[in-house]
């Protein structure tokens, strides 16, 4: 699995969905409930999870924008069956090039999902002042925060999770990326552009019986850290196969650090 294919996402949302956080949630749906219709724009939707996590909060008449660069996880995205109240458009777009085409027109809410962790400073700050030139709420879920729990532990835990945190700070198509410094970036600098932020906590919590999301992860967490070369193949394949051999005995749990982030413009709502 890659780091966007729609198996990938499939397999986490779950995970996502009970990770969410809800007071962080509630926020968002009682800043909308007195709307009649609501307007969305939700940024690299993936296969649409945050309109399958947001939806039923929502006042009834709901029209969705999805934009993503990937035509395939859009394509599954307005697949999904909605009331008929819900409308959903799927925008193909590359928002590092056309972030402010994504926003046009008139939008009651921009949400986003385990996209900050992935985008640079420059185009946070691009993100943040499009925003809030609009006075829009802005709702950015699951921005993961560079903390890691395994247990039980191994030896080469610590550097094998150094490494995912450096790796989490190359360029993933938006310039360096912010990677676990994300959720306090984009809390930063919403409120210096005059809005209110709450934030709360969503970390995975995976247990012993989850064991295809542990594989997938542990897998993708031993590719990371040798491309930036942090462990030698040998070592990386001995963490490897320990880690695996603990979560097929059913012995393996991890907790992975994310952050939710609601911020209202002041004043103007
Ligand atoms: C980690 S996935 C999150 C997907 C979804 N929000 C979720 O929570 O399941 C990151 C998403 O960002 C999208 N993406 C990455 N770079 C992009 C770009 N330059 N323009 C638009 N979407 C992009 C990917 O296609 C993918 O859907």
């Amino acid at each position: 699995m890659t780091g966007f294919s729609a198996d990938w996402l499939t397999l986490r949302e779950p995970f996502d969905m009970r990770a969410r956080n809800p007071s962080i949630l509630g926020a968002v749906a009682a800043s909308l409930a007195k709307y009649p219709s609501v307007r969305i724009v939700d940024l690299a939707c993936g296969t649409g999870s945050t309109l399958r996590a947001l939806s039923a909060r929502l006042p009834p008449r709901q029209y969705w924008k999805l934009v993503d660069n990937d035509l395939g996880l859009l394509a599954r995205a307005t697949a999904t069956n909605h009331p008929d109240d819900v409308v959903v458009n799927a925008v193909p777009l590359d928002l590092n090039r056309d972030l402010e085409g994504a926003l046009d027109g008139p939008v009651d809410l921009v949400t986003t999902s385990a996209l900050l962790d992935l985008v640079s400073g420059p185009w946070l700050e691009r993100l943040a002042v499009e925003i809030a030139a609009r006075a829009i709420p802005f709702y950015a879920a699951l921005s993961y925060d560079g903390t890691v729990d395994l247990a039980p532990r191994d030896p080469l835990d610590a550097t094998v999770v150094a490494a995912i945190n450096a790796h989490q700070r190359t360029d993933k198509g938006f310039g360096p990326a912010l990677g676990p410094a994300a959720a306090d970036a984009a809390i930063t600098r919403f409120q210096s552009l005059g809005y209110s932020s709450k934030q709360g906590r969503s970390d995975w919590v995976i247990g012993p019986q989850d064991q295809d999301l542990q594989n997938e992860i542990l897998a993708g967490w031993a590719h990371a850290a040798r491309e930036i070369d942090a462990l030698t193949l040998s070592d990386t394949a001995a963490w490897l196969t320990r880690r695996r051999d603990l979560v097929s005995g059913g012995r393996s749990s991890l907790r992975v650090g994310h952050v939710d982030v609601f911020a209202t413009p002041i004043g103007t709502r």
